[in-house]
């Protein structure tokens, strides 16, 4: 059983993909999600106050497991275990990414989840050939979707996936049904304008919605 596995046993498996534009969002952003019983959150580094709202969340929200996405170096890699990041999530898989998940395991540094992005059936062969069988399914939608899921599920029975990219409460479900997925992300939960207007009951309100979509 991976770490992940566990989280997902305790946990709704959604992860909301966000971007923190302003930090003074971030804590009741999480807090909002939290409400609304989603735990595993993924802040993107795509804006400077990414680092900073990981290790604010992780502080001021511990019933939040809080990861980083968007990392595609392994300087990024590091700033996101050093702020705190208990996950971290690529667009894509890199030779240097894979190096790095290794080398801070090794050294006893970081005991978090790696989940690599891949789009391409090539790039899961080499992420199980360096023994990730846990991937970031992106941009899912523009790639196939729940289709290319499906197909995957021949010939890497043994690899679960977690899409995102055009995931959606329409089209969760459909998505979480397949054998091969073991949860899904997106970032309507947290859209931002949302998090600009301060609606934190919408953010509760769409959290809500999409756990009860997840008992199926
Ligand atoms: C991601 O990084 O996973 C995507 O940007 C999320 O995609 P979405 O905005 O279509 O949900």
């Amino acid at each position: 059983m991976t770490q992940l596995d566990t989280w997902l046993a305790n946990t709704k498996p959604l992860i909301p993909v966000i971007v923190i534009d302003d930090l003074v969002h971030a804590i009741p952003m999480a807090k909002a999600l939290v409400a609304g019983g989603v735990h595993l959150l993924e802040v993107t580094l795509r804006t400077e106050a990414g680092l900073a709202a990981i290790s604010a969340i992780k502080k001021a929200v511990p019933e939040a497991i809080v990861g980083a996405g968007t990392v595609c170096t392994a300087d990024d890699f590091q700033k996101a275990i050093d702020a705190g990041a208990q996950f971290i999530v690529s667009p894509g898989l890199t030779p240097e990414l894979i190096e790095k998940a290794k080398q801070v395991k090794l050294d006893g540094q970081w005991q978090g989840v790696f989940l690599p992005g891949v789009a391409t059936a090539s790039e899961v062969m080499i992420a199980a050939q360096a023994g990730i069988t846990q991937l970031k399914c992106f941009p899912a939608s523009a790639i196939g979707g729940a289709k290319l899921l499906k197909a995957w599920s021949g010939p890497f029975p043994d690899i679960q996936f977690c899409p995102t990219g055009g995931i959606s409460k329409d089209n969760y479900k459909e998505y979480l049904g397949l054998p091969n997925v073991i949860c899904a992300g997106g970032s309507w939960l947290t859209e931002s304008k949302l998090l600009i207007e301060g609606d934190w009951n919408e953010v509760t309100r769409r959290a809500s919605e999409i756990v009860k979509l997840s008992d199926i």
